[in-house]
């Protein structure tokens, strides 16, 4: 069973400086991690702080289902690590406050410091087949600095907290560094959908990568992206909140049965918007005087980064407002916020929860929040509370019937308390009821386990691992299978020709067309020219090569010993073509140097020559309008390397195929198909294991069985397989 590798900034505990023993952290991180129960071992890298000892560790371990290690950081690379880099710059940038953002390049060098040498203690530390599972920011450039030294680990990411619109991201100065390195993972999984396309659209317009919802195509690798939203080991919250110490703290409290109580728990950080809540309280009293003296908000504030100006700066901001409104509103025995700025222990989080009428989630961005969640389930089944949540959290996406608000409206969300407080039991049952189902069933094992299912499971590209044919050993290991008549389906653009700026100048090199010319000679060998070319191109390009040319992705086709040309679509021309006229010529007016090329079976708009990062972007849109515009017409549109493509469904290399062999490849005992492009992607799928199938230019994302590394080595492997 794979051994699991997590992988966070800190391990998940602390020392209690009043009882000199270690306690778990505050954090949903934590509360997500420490929630999964699976049968697969489980080994804890994260840093500890310089206070703890190594005895302590092992003691806390005899306790843990997890064992533990951590890499040696010195304090103050790891104060520059974590003050500086991580909460000063990636926090706030991730968290869209912008303005607060204190960017230094010697931070960012201490970052990569402290992430190689979380990439030297697992290299070091892990075992062959075990899986790594990198969490949140702090760790961006570890994916990268892991494989160069262990190429053999499956690397995962979880970002535990919001990507950011790209127009936030591509302010920071290490943008492009952090985005190329994190794409060494395999997979990278995000709490929500937005998250997910605000990253993806990031690589894109950054570092131009085919980026989509589904996965990224960088120059070395496919890297999937998944959406799974973090949830709670919800059996052991119930559990929890049934406990006799449960049970015994709610006594204690003995809140007066008249004082409804609104409950708020978060670390004291500028993203949970406590300022926004107090205020959005006080509005409330203002508005609605016959609730003072009879609703209190309890207001936890874990104390978190306290070293950061910033959350100084909040502590005393949030103090002040505290004491404003309870300076105006306060009673003999009425004290409207009870503040608390210090962690609470489980027992009285879990009484909190069960005593309050309504919890108040007002953050201006969060990753998830996952008191909502353990709000949720440690209710009375019969009488439960109400969730105020802000829409910027995460758990937005996933708690349907929670009470919404945008807490930037403060009047809106004064009302909203008075809604959540007035909620007759039916509808917060009703409420309440869908929320619980679904955390019943979706834990905080189930996101983990899909989390790595998804990881380790096993693509089509996967599956069929390519042979680099660029290496002369694997040349000759597959030279030796070819002793028989031999049939070649040969694309011509990037695969016997490199692609060039203007496609009407390009020609056979002198040594190409004789390698072809002697190849042809020998009874044993047979070519067929599968192109997208027209016939006209074609003909002059292939002169005095004796082989099969099939023109327009093999819609029009040419039998060299019979000399005769024959078309082989059913339609003719073509309704089609005036409405894709008319959307490409939009698209050859915006973009530069782009142009329209008129085939027999097809159009292609190709823009080779334009500006590369513009035309890239029209090429996406332009390909979305054919998908809309052509959809009642019998065409395929496809866009390749630097054009996008609509063509005639007959016009297509894999059914091409499919009709030669039935027809002229009887006797041939070895086929091969070599090209370069998606249009050969067709010809690959349709000959999978009835030809050895090779891509020219990348190992990924591809039906072929081999791959050459360049266009340039074409030559050198026809010349050893067939001359
Ligand atoms: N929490 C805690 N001690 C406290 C109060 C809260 O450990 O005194 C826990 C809480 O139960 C929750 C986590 O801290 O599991 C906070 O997670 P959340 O996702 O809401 O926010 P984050 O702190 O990760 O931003
Ligand atoms: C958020 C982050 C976690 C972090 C936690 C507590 O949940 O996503 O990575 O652990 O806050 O912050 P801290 O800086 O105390 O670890």
């Amino acid at each position: 069973m794979a051994r699991w590798i997590i992988v966070s900034n800190r391990l998940p505990f602390s020392l209690d400086a009043r009882t000199n023993k270690l306690k778990q952290s505050s954090g949903g991180l934590v509360t997500a991690i420490n929630g999964i129960k699976t049968k697969n071992p489980i080994h804890w890298v994260g840093s500890i702080a310089a206070n703890i000892k190594k005895d302590q560790i092992e003691q806390y371990q005899k306790s843990s289902p997890y064992s533990f290690s951590y890499p040696k950081i010195s304090e103050s690379l790891y104060d520059s690590y974590y003050n500086n880099f991580c909460n000063d710059v990636l926090w706030p940038m991730l968290h869209y406050e912008k303005e607060i953002i204190q960017y230094q390049s010697e931070y960012f060098d201490d970052y990569k410091k402290v992430n190689r040498l979380f990439a030297d203690h697992i290299a070091k530390i892990a075992k062959k087949g075990d899986i790594i599972w990198v969490n949140d920011f702090h760790l961006f450039l570890l994916p990268k600095y892991l494989k160069e030294k262990r190429k053999d680990l499956k690397v995962g990411f979880f970002l535990h907290v919001p990507f950011p619109s790209s127009e936030v991201y591509r302010e920071l100065p290490c943008r492009s560094e952090i985005l190329e390195s994190l794409l060494y993972a395999d997979l990278i999984g995000f709490h929500d959908f937005a998250y997910l396309r605000h990253f993806s659209s990031s690589v894109y317009n950054i570092l131009g990568y085919d980026a989509s919802l589904l996965d990224i195509i960088t120059p070395h690798k496919k890297v999937r992206l998944g959406v799974f939203p973090v949830s709670i080991d919800t059996q052991d919250f119930i559990k929890k909140s049934k406990t006799k110490s449960t049970l015994n703290k709610i006594k204690d409290f003995n809140f007066p049965k008249e004082m409804k109580t609104i409950l708020g728990v978060d670390r004291l950080d500028y993203t949970k918007g406590i300022p926004l809540k107090l205020q959005a309280f006080k509005k409330f009293l203002e508005d609605n005087p016959k609730y003072q003296g009879k609703v209190q908000l309890i207001q936890i504030a874990v104390p978190s980064r306290t070293e950061v100006p910033e959350y100084i700066k909040l502590r005393h901001e949030v103090e002040r407002l505290v004491s404003e409104i309870n300076g105006k509103y306060s009673k003999i025995n009425y004290t409207p916020v009870k503040y608390i700025f210090n962690s609470v222990s489980v027992a009285e989080l879990m009484a909190l929860y069960k005593s309050s009428d309504l919890l108040f989630v007002a953050s201006k961005r969060d990753g998830m929040n996952l008191v909502c969640l353990e709000y949720i389930v440690t209710q009375d089944e019969k009488n439960p509370g109400v969730v105020l949540l802000s829409e910027f959290a995460g758990a937005a996406q996933t708690l349907s019937h929670a009470l919404f608000i945008n807490p930037m409206d403060i009047v809106g969300t004064s009302h909203k308390i008075k809604v959540g407080l007035e909620m007759n039991v039916h509808e917060r049952l009703e409420r309440h009821n869908v929320m619980k189902d679904y955390l019943k069933h979706y834990t905080a094992s189930i996101w983990a386990e899909s989390f790595i299912n998804q990881l380790t499971s096993r693509e089509k590209s996967d599956i069929n691992k390519k042979i680099n044919l660029s290496i002369e050993t694997e040349q000759a290991k597959l030279k030796k299978k070819v002793k028989n008549k031999t049939l070649l389906f040969l694309d011509f653009d990037g695969t016997l020709a490199p692609i060039q700026n203007n496609p009407s100048a390009v020609k056979l090199d002198a040594k190409t067309k004789k390698l072809l010319q002697k190849m042809t000679q020998n009874p044993k060998c047979e070519i067929v020219l599968v192109t997208g070319r027209d016939r006209k191109f074609i003909s002059q390009a292939m002169q005095g090569i004796p082989c099969y040319l099939a023109c327009e992705h093999g819609a029009s086709f040419f039998d060299y010993q019979k000399k005769k040309w024959r078309n082989l679509t059913a339609s003719k021309r073509k309704p089609w073509v005036k409405d894709a006229l008319e959307i490409m010529g939009l698209y050859q007016k915006r973009v530069p140097q782009s142009f329209v090329e008129k085939k027999q079976y097809a159009l292609c708009w190709h823009y080779r020559r334009s500006p590369e990062s513009f035309a890239k972007l029209q090429a996406r849109h332009l390909y979305s309008d054919l998908i809309d515009g052509m959809k009642n017409y019998p065409v395929t549109v496809s866009s390749g390397k630097k054009i996008v493509e609509v063509k005639s469904l007959e016009a297509n290399k894999g059914y091409f195929c499919e009709w030669f062999l039935e027809r002229y490849a009887k006797d041939h005992v070895e086929t091969f198909a070599i090209g370069d492009d998606k249009t050969d992607e067709d010809m690959f799928k349709v000959l999978n294991k009835r030809a050895h199938t090779i891509k020219v230019g990348s190992n990924t994302d591809s039906y072929a069985d081999y791959y050459l590394e360049d266009q340039a080595d074409v030559f050198g492997l026809l010349n050893k397989l067939f001359s």
